[in-house]
């Protein structure tokens, strides 16, 4: 029997219409368009007037039309998130039956920032043993549902927004060629959401323990240093050298977080992607959307070296090397939409906003 490989055959985005500008950050926040877009690179993010299934509904049905198929062909989804629609049932399971993939299993995986990294990894290991054949995998995330509007140091960092990709048993070499996937959960409190699990009494939602809770510096100095070197251990794990790599897709942190990484990597910035000034930190969604925008653009060669790596909350990193195949074009397009909205972000955000004791100025 030939050996089976594991090809990523479709990819597609869902990002939500609603748009936050830095300028509209500043009237949350005491901020400027200039602290923010110096010191991370983010001009502007989505704000999701969806929940996530929905979100991952119009990316899922994206990646499977431009893979060729039906949904009814996918036999596993696979939804990376760490801001589920709720604790039960997965959010994979309702993205499941949104898309009609009547035949499918399904399960959310929580790897943080990381977690589509993860996601790959695991259908990539379906395939190859025939566990599964043609699998969805999403990273898709309402970042924004878990901010403290009031904490200026995370929430003019996140945005919402899902891509997915569809993972395909095939006999051709391609796919996922070595990848690692690692933690530190000593160092978890770096980065972290204390008060929406199970975790002590049952309570009423404590804005003091609701939102994200970030150790910056601390991230940034970790991230720096462990993408670029789980990103050199897969080049030499799938038996390349770094002048191979035809484009690094890092999770879209910090444009400095990206720069250093490359640096580190002696890549230049033509064969990096980055769209962090349009969505800001999508987090598990990241990747995906930056693939499929990649592919877009033309910046993926058939038959082209990648590398996939990324960093979060865990704290988590994952770095995947990844043989593309020969089609760079997607096979057919799907009519899926998100639901109209020409609303305001900020309104949007109100609640949220208000939750936290913050208010939005005039
Ligand atoms: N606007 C204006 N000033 C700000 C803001 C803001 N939005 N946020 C922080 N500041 C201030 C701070 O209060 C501080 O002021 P002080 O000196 O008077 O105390 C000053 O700016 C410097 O703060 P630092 O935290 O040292 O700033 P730094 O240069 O480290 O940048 C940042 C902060 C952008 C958060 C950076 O540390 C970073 O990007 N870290 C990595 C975070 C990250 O990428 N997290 C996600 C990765 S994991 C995942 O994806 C979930």
């Amino acid at each position: 029997m030939s050996q089976r490989y594991a090809e990523i055959t479709g990819w597609g985005t869902a990002l939500p219409p609603a748009v936050l500008t830095n300028d509209d950050m500043s009237r949350i926040v005491e901020t400027s368009d200039e602290w923010i877009a110096s010191r991370t690179g983010i001009k502007e993010r989505r704000i999701s007037h969806v929940d996530v299934s929905e979100l991952g509904r119009v990316a899922g049905l994206r990646a499977i039309a431009a893979a060729g198929l039906e949904p009814a062909q996918i036999d596993m989804v696979i939804n990376a998130t760490c801001t589920p629609e709720n604790l039960l049932p997965a959010t994979a399971g309702l993205i499941q039956d949104k898309i009609g993939a009547t035949g499918a299993g399904a399960m959310d995986l929580n790897a943080n920032c990381s977690g589509f990294v993860y996601a790959h990894a695991v259908a990539d290991s379906l395939v190859k043993t025939g566990a599964s054949h043609r699998v969805l995998v999403l990273g898709a995330e309402k970042f924004s549902y878990i901010l403290d509007w009031t904490d200026r140091s995370t929430c003019v960092l996140f945005g919402d927004g899902a891509g997915a990709i569809v993972v395909e048993a095939t006999d051709e070499p391609v796919g996922l060629v070595a990848s690692e996937l690692g933690n530190d959960g000593s160092a978890a409190e770096h980065l972290c959401l204390p008060g929406r699990g199970t975790a002590g009494q049952v309570a009423a939602l404590d804005p003091l323990t609701a939102g994200v809770r970030m150790n910056g510096p601390e991230i940034f100095r970790r991230a720096v240093t462990v993408m670029g070197e789980a990103s050199q251990r897969v080049v030499d794990a799938a038996g390349w050298r770094l002048e191979d790599v035809d484009l690094l897709i890092p999770h879209q942190a910090n444009q400095r977080i990206l720069d250093a990484t490359a640096r580190r990597l002696g890549l230049d910035n033509a064969r990096m992607f980055s769209n962090l000034h349009a969505y800001g930190n999508t987090s598990a969604a990241t990747i995906p959307i930056a693939l499929s925008e990649a592919l877009e653009h033309g910046r993926v060669p058939p038959g082209a070296n990648l590398v996939f790596v990324a960093f979060g909350g865990g704290l988590s990193w994952a770095a995947s090397a990844v043989k593309w195949g020969s089609r760079t074009t997607a096979i057919a397009t799907s009519d899926a939409v998100l639901p109209d909205f020409d609303g305001d972000a900020l309104e949007l955000l109100r609640p949220n906003i208000e939750f936290f004791g913050g208010s939005i100025s005039s």
